[in-house]
């Protein structure tokens, strides 16, 4: 039976359409469904709506309901819209008219906001921390082999020495700029909506700062109607959160095939991280890296699906909300294995260290040569062009001495200053 039964049950066919597969994505939610309901009860009982003998009985309720969702034990029974109406469903079965109390000042629209907004948060601070341990391992990975070089590439051409200590420490980096997108929605998500109602507030007195503490909130969304609208704006600036770390990660994936390929020769894993062709026996193929390239590459059009489901509704709660949870629940599942897996295969990255001792890549050295000759006195457009002479005449011989010590070049990667960068953003969550 609905929550909103007046007389009669709908249409099966609509049932299906319009719940779609949210009981499933709701399941997701339930803890903080209880843990919502919680803090609203008490909030009623500190207003008067439900007498004191009343709250012990409704919060143990909802305690064995949060064990049976801890335990695996809970279910969103078929009939049952989702996960909201489930719970009351619950507490109605065992307490009776108490139980239909709960809803006192409340509806489903600043309910479902309020469970996604606790659930964002864990999310965001469950990402945050995979990226975190990625970091370290790429600011590791940077210092253990800052003393190898790598050619650099403008265009795709050889262009100037680089190293695995800049690559590895670049990625590092970038993702502390991510990891401010993510502490931003962070701060966007840790934000009170519950006492909006259906979008438009209640004539009960509520307590709003009341919740706002009891859920561990920053602060609230004041205006109840820009509580409602919070509602795709969340997810909005969380898909751009999500979107950005797999930039990073996706680019990462594509050099990393790159450097696999023959051609480059760069790096390897061992056979076991590989994988194989059903005719080819000599391949081992970087099937891990191509797999999470494809998924980063999809996650980067979760903003465009948001803006898109979003752009034409106007201020008010609509169902089409509901199918947000469809493109956002998704994508930080995504994220998070394709960041556990990058960390995984970096623990076991092989990494070749005489590369630039092939001829192939003598032109690195050249504006190493040109710079040299402009310290020793040659105005820097003369020097220019005596080495690109000597390299159409084929005369060019490079002296293979890299002295780079400015911040943030190979010879001085600042890694200490980037990880203190990253530290800072961190102490946005509370960590
Ligand atoms: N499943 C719904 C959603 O995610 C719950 C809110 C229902 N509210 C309503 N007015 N029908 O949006």
């Amino acid at each position: 039976m609905k929550l909103w039964n007046k007389g009669f049950e709908p249409d099966k066919l609509i049932e299906e359409f319009t719940v779609g597969n949210d009981r499933e994505l709701d399941l997701r939610l339930a803890r903080y469904d209880v843990e919502g309901s919680m803090a609203h009860i008490r909030m009623l009982e500190s207003i008067g709506l439900l007498e004191s003998e009343e709250l012990p009985l409704l919060l143990s309720a909802l305690e064995d309901i949060a064990i049976s969702i801890d335990c695996g034990g809970f279910v969103i029974e078929d009939g049952v819209e989702d996960v909201h109406s489930q719970v009351e469903l619950l507490l109605t079965r065992r307490l009776g008219d108490l139980g239909k109390k709960i809803h006192s000042g409340r509806s489903r629209n600043d309910q479902v906001l309020v469970d996604l907004k606790l659930f964002f948060r864990d999310e965001l601070k469950n990402v945050a921390q995979k990226m975190y341990k990625l970091f370290n391992r790429l600011q590791h990975l940077s210092y253990k082999h800052k003393d190898t070089l790598m050619p650099g590439y403008t265009h795709l051409q050889v262009a100037m020495p680089s190293s695995f200590g800049l690559w590895f420490g670049a990625y590092a980096e970038s993702l502390v700029d991510d990891m401010e997108m993510v502490a931003a929605a962070y701060k966007i998500a840790n934000q009170n909506p519950l006492g909006s109602a259906a979008g438009y507030g209640s004539s009960f007195p509520l307590n709003r700062t009341m919740t706002t503490q009891l859920l561990g909130f920053e602060d609230l969304h004041y205006n109840v109607v820009a509580a409602q609208m919070s509602r795709g704006k969340t997810e909005r600036a969380m898909a751009y959160a999500v979107a950005s770390v797999a930039s990073t990660l996706g680019k990462f994936a594509m050099d990393v095939c790159l450097f696999m390929c023959q051609n480059f020769g760069f790096i390897t894993f061992p056979e076991t991280l590989t994988t194989g062709s059903s005719i080819m026996p000599h391949k081992k193929n970087p099937d891990v890296f191509e797999i999470m390239r494809g998924k980063c590459n999809r996650l980067q059009s979760i903003p465009n699906e948001i803006s898109l489901l979003t752009v034409n509704l106007p201020l008010g709660y609509h169902r089409d909300l509901q199918l947000l949870k469809d493109i956002i629940f998704p994508a930080t599942t995504s994220l998070c294995q394709c960041l556990d897996m990058c960390d995984f295969m970096l623990q076991h990255i092989i990494i070749r260290e005489d590369i630039i001792a092939d001829s192939k890549y003598d032109y690195l050295f050249t504006v190493e040569d040109v710079n040299r000759l402009t310290l020793s006195g040659v105005p820097f457009r003369e020097a220019y062009r005596e080495v690109g002479m000597q390299v159409q005449r084929g005369e060019y011989v490079p002296t293979r001495e890299v002295n780079h010590t400015h911040e943030g070049s190979i010879g001085n990667l600042c890694n200490d200053k980037i990880a203190e960068k990253m530290h800072k953003v961190l102490k946005k969550f509370g960590f």
